[in-house]
């Protein structure tokens, strides 16, 4: 339904009109939902079935969007070099889990191409004197397509003349609805709270949005391209073989249900995630965690530390893995336990962690796809240890529809 109109439902059919009694005609539209994606298929909660969706939501958005290594959203977005040459700046626009996806996006983005990217919350873009124009391209991020300040972001947008796309999960929705065009995360329908599959069909997108962009732009070198791609369709298998540790991640987890708080730091393409995973634990165990550029925890944030407040570290084997490390020394000098998610083959971190979550290696990009997962499930089983209810937690909504 639009705006301001009633429907009449009967045996017969539907018939929509407006507040003055006018029928409004209608086109039917097929969703390719089935009723069994919204049981819990044998799962404690619908958020761990969701977890282990991911490697197929992966796999089922790169359907299409990808050959022979090769990235193509021509079908999806009848966009000319002409017209990319004249977006002088990105901007990305979206709340909670949405925001945290095209953080990495943007980040992601950085490497492979010159961009000019801002990623800001919608509540906030909405609100202040940003310059928007039809130099904007301004990419709305939302996987319910209903969050209010998202859309009201969407709506100033457009009055300003910008170029506007959005990323969502159901198609027809408000914002997919209002924006002239759109790319759809093929996830099905998400009933946890707590966003999970839908993040993971979001960067999956957002990467290669923004891998399509650069070629168009002449920015992107080949081997750039055909080394991303591949990583990506290797994707799904490296999340699967992340869910067959799900039990020494479980582990881990069980051993800090009790702390106060945690913190969730990493650099660069490592910070995103750490974003994220602080907020899934926040949304379904009440902790509070905060994440931080690891970077940054030296100016304030490391007088917090102590004994009871762990540190989850995300330190893969890059060039900043020696950063990352110092940082960790910052912090197990204060005494806080550490939980680190490093990359398989890294025979150093256990000088610095008892907890460590092991993951598989991926180009340096993608980073951000193999370090989610460990931490929706460190997230879910705290979560399961102190009881909570996982699938609705308390004072949430799945979409805020309202300001
Ligand atoms: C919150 C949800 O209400 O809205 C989060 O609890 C979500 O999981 C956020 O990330 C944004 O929602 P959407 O639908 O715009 O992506």
């Amino acid at each position: 339904m639009d705006d301001d109109e009633i429907a009449m439902i009967s045996k017969e059919g539907c018939i929509f009109y407006d507040f003055d009694g006018n029928r409004h005609e209608k086109e039917s539209m097929h969703l390719d939902w089935e009723a069994a994606m919204t049981s819990r298929g044998g799962y404690p909660h619908f958020m761990l079935k969701e977890i282990h969706e991911q490697p197929d939501v992966v796999a089922h958005t790169l359907l299409g969007r990808v050959a022979s290594n090769s990235v193509d959203l021509s079908h999806e977005l009848a966009w000319t070099p002409e017209q990319i040459s004249g977006w002088k700046k990105i901007h990305f626009v979206a709340c909670g889990t949405s925001h945290y996806a095209t953080m990495v996006a943007a980040r992601i983005m950085e490497e492979v191409g010159n961009f000019e990217i801002r990623t800001e919350v919608a509540s906030e873009y909405r609100y202040r004197n940003i310059p928007i124009g039809p130099d904007t391209l301004a990419v709305f991020v939302s996987q319910s397509g209903e969050t209010a300040d998202t859309l009201h972001a969407a709506r100033l947008a457009k009055a300003k003349g910008a170029k506007c796309l959005v990323v969502t999960n159901v198609r027809g929705s408000t914002i997919h609805r209002e924006v002239e065009e759109g790319l759809i995360t093929p996830a099905g329908p998400e009933i946890g709270v707590a966003a999970t599959k839908t993040f993971m069909a979001q960067i999956t997108v957002l990467t290669l949005l923004g891998l399509y962009l650069s070629k168009l732009k002449n920015d992107l070198c080949p081997e750039t391209e055909q080394r991303i791609v591949a990583a990506l369709m290797d994707i799904p298998a490296k999340l699967a073989s992340i869910l067959d540790r799900e039990k020494e991640i479980e582990a881990v987890a069980r051993n800090f249900a009790d702390a106060r708080g945690f913190f969730f730091i990493g650099r660069g393409l490592a910070y995103p995630p750490a974003l994220e995973g602080a907020l899934k634990l926040k949304e379904i165990s009440y902790l509070h965690a905060e994440a931080y550029p690891a970077g940054e925890m030296k100016h304030g944030p490391i007088a917090l530390l102590d004994k009871d407040l762990p540190v989850v570290a995300l330190v893969p084997k890059n060039d900043l893995w020696e950063k990352t490390i110092s940082n960790i020394e910052e912090s197990m000098a204060r005494n806080s336990p550490i939980i680190a998610v490093a990359t398989e083959g890294d025979s150093d971190i256990g000088h610095y962690s008892k907890n460590v979550i092991f993951t598989p290696e991926t180009e340096p990009e993608l980073f951000p796809f193999i370090a989610v997962l460990p931490l929706q499930l460190f997230a879910y089983y705290i979560a399961r240890q102190r009881g909570c209810d996982i699938d609705m937690p308390r004072n949430l909504a799945k979409s805020v529809t309202v300001e």
